[in-house]
């Protein structure tokens, strides 16, 4: 029996380069030192019962013509990350908040882009010319029409830091309505909330008069944007999320009858779909809650990821939050 032991013992000896992989993956896996991409976190997977990409996306009506690839890019290698677009009640812009947690606006050809707010979605208010930005880092924040040092509005609600502020909406009687992305994790760990599938995002107001911020709706699952629809804020259907855009109330685009999504396929980069296709710019134009209208860059010509879209003057400003370009498209 010890003889048994002993030889072993001896054979693991002899093998020095499996004692040392055995070591290294041990702390691989335990990870004592916190550096590994979880470390220092408490990293909880949720499972979710969700119906399969090909199932969904079977049914989803698709752009054959791929419209959206005969789009043009601006701007190329002059802004990163412009993830929101905006234009001011004049019509001048756009104003887009940038990687970097700039906002800049277009002055025009002469003089090009100037940093606007030295501080990411962003709104204007049509009757003040106020702009409020809901910035990632340092919560909503609200800069006069001139741009400058952005004043933050809320930093805490219920006591606790507000971690990840995304977009925001303002209500017509003034609140600010805005996405808190998570309890959990910031932006810079934003991919752990996609990869653990947590739902501690929510959606919070910000009164104004009151100065207080109060929670809407909890529980959500990376709620990224916000476009305020009469039906789940007022009436007897509060508190439920139907889309609906021809009871939409704010915004600033120019349509009234149609509201124009974004729909990211952002989960096919890890559940790496089995499909023969990959999906790139998807607009979808819905009308009553129904879709009317899909605009896609099938095989990712032009557009390839599409953040926020703006129609102004007959013209779709697509913004985007990982490349170095603002991208256009003649609309309707
Ligand atoms: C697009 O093509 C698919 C497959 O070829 C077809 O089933 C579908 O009806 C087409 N859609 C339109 C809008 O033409
Ligand atoms: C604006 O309306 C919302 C929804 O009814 C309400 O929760 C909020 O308190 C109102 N804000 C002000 C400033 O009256
Ligand atoms: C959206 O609102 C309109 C007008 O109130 C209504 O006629 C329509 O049925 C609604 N659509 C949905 C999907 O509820």
């Amino acid at each position: 029996m010890e003889k048994k032991v002993k030889h072993k013992e001896e054979a693991f000896l002899q093998h020095p380069a499996l004692f040392i992989a055995v070591l290294v993956l041990g702390l691989f896996f335990m990870d004592p030192f916190e550096i590994g991409p979880v470390g220092g976190i408490e990293f909880r997977p949720v499972k979710h019962d969700i119906a399969p990409y090909k199932e969904v996306m079977g049914s989803w009506p698709r752009d054959n013509e791929s419209r959206l690839g005969n789009g043009k890019l601006e701007f190329v290698d002059k802004v990163f990350g412009p993830e929101s677009l905006e234009f001011n009640k004049f019509g001048h812009g756009p104003y887009t908040g940038l990687a970097d947690g700039r906002i800049v606006r277009w002055m025009g050809q002469g003089i090009g882009w100037e940093t606007f707010v030295i501080f990411t979605s962003n709104w204007f208010n049509k009757d003040s010319g106020d702009l409020y930005i809901a910035d990632a880092n340092y919560g909503p924040l609200v800069v006069g029409s001139g741009g400058g040092l952005a004043t933050p509005l809320a930093t805490h609600v219920a006591g606790k830091p507000i971690l990840f502020a995304n977009d925001l909406d303002i209500h017509k009687n003034g609140s600010i309505f805005f996405t808190d992305t998570s309890r959990k994790y910031n932006r810079v760990y934003h991919f752990f909330i996609l990869l653990e599938g947590e739902t501690t995002g929510r959606i919070l107001r910000y009164d104004p008069p009151t100065k207080t911020t109060h929670v809407v709706l909890d529980g959500l699952a990376f709620p990224n944007g916000i476009q305020l629809m009469k039906y789940w804020l007022e009436g007897p259907r509060t508190g439920t999320t139907e889309l609906n855009s021809s009871t939409r109330d704010s915004g600033s685009q120019s349509m009234d009858e149609e509201l124009i999504l974004q729909i990211t396929h952002e989960d096919e980069d890890f559940s790496k779909n089995d499909g023969d296709e990959d999906v790139h710019g998807d607009l979808t134009v819905q009308e009553n809650g129904e879709i009317v209208k899909v605009l896609e860059d099938r095989k990712g010509v032009v557009m390839k990821l599409v953040s926020e879209v703006r129609e102004v003057e007959g013209k779709l400003w697509i913004g985007t939050v990982a490349h170095n370009h603002i991208a256009t498209l003649s609309y309707p």
